[in-house]
């Protein structure tokens, strides 16, 4: 999305700057066209006053050279406005290119795999300037696994989920998304294989039933069950589907929040869920709770935390980041 608001801009520069040409070349065609228009016919006087042109000749041939002057200024103009749009024009071209290679990107892969898993770092290294993050790291993510992910703050917990997520891309090394390397996926690609879920999720000045469904088509049925699952029945009962929850769902508690953007990711059946620090502004005993539903809805899951004390039983897998490295932890 950035990219096409990045696009966007080139194009309305694009455009600021046709016009300010336009504007330029015409105030020149249109001083030439006036010159050129008043000069045959002060030359042509004098012809006249010299007898050497009958004033009849003159003007039919001036008349007539409107007919030729008008078309060729007009021809200047849309000359004009042809060349100084291509620059738009190319670069609406490029913008089409690159979404039409994204989409055809797409098909080859859905076609190649219904799921990116297993992922697989291989000798990733990444740095900003001289920081270095990771250096030579290997992780294999399979289907199945409950990855908890440890590190202290800055340690590049969420830079790890950027990797994966081809936000950023690595200095070295190659992610695997089920053997497809990964310049030949793109984030698009990705978010339709996994869920995100974080500290503060997006609410919508809207109903509770629009924050979960999100204009998609969900049967009663549906409904009924994320809510008992997430814990909103209470809620629902209290104040209805209906009920409007405020700029940034400010009519809600933050664990109603958390927990209706819960629903919103369980009702769609996620196979695979990417969990950044979801926990870090919540109460206990919800943050239990939320967790201990992922676990057991999602069938693969990477969880980050700098908490030393989750209940290190949900987990298949532990690892901490230490020494810009990647490393297991016997639980
Ligand atoms: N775009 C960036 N440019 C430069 N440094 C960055 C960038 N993004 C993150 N960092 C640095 O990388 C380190 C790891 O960041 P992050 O993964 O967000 O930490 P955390 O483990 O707390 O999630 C931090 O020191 C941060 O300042
Ligand atoms: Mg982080």
């Amino acid at each position: 999305m950035s990219q096409l608001t990045k696009e966007l801009n080139h194009v309305e520069e694009s455009n600021y700057s046709v016009q300010k040409n336009l504007y330029q070349s015409n105030w020149i065609t249109n001083l030439l066209s006036g010159i050129s228009a008043f000069v045959p016919l002060f030359i042509g006087g004098i012809f006249v006053i010299h007898g050497n042109l009958s004033l009849a000749a003159l003007m039919a041939v001036y008349l007539a050279s409107d007919r030729i002057v008008i078309p060729a200024v007009n021809a200047i103009d849309h000359f004009n406005k042809l060349r100084s749009s291509h620059t738009i024009v190319k670069k609406y071209d490029d913008l089409m290119d690159s979404l039409s290679l994204e989409d055809a990107q797409n098909t080859m892969t859905h076609q190649l795999t219904h799921t990116i898993l297993p992922v697989q770092f291989q000798h990733v290294s990444h740095q900003y300037g001289e920081r270095m993050i990771f250096k030579d790291i290997h992780l294999t993510i399979n289907k199945g696994n409950h990855i908890l992910l440890k590190g202290p703050s800055g340690s590049g917990k969420s830079i790890f989920f950027k990797l994966l997520l081809r936000l950023e891309t690595p200095q070295e090394g190659t992610v695997w998304y089920n053997n497809i390397q990964d310049d030949k996926m793109s984030f698009a690609m990705l978010t339709q294989h996994l869920y995100y879920f974080e500290q503060q999720p997006l609410i919508f000045n809207d109903s509770i039933l629009f924050n979960i469904a999100l204009d998609d088509d969900f049967n009663d049925k549906q409904l009924r069950y994320v809510i008992r699952q997430c814990n909103l029945t209470e809620l629902i009962q209290t104040h209805g589907w209906d009920y409007h929850v405020g700029a940034n769902g400010e009519r809600l508690s933050g664990g109603q929040k958390m927990r209706i953007a819960l629903a919103r990711i369980l009702i769609r059946a996620p196979k695979f869920i990417l969990l950044d620090e979801f926990s870090a502004g919540l109460d206990k005993e919800n943050a239990i709770f939320i967790r201990e539903v992922i676990h057991q809805e999602v069938e693969t899951v990477i969880e980050i935390t700098h908490d030393e004390h989750v209940n290190q039983n949900l987990y298949t897998d532990i690892y901490k980041i230490d020494n810009e490295r990647i490393i297991e932890v016997n639980s």
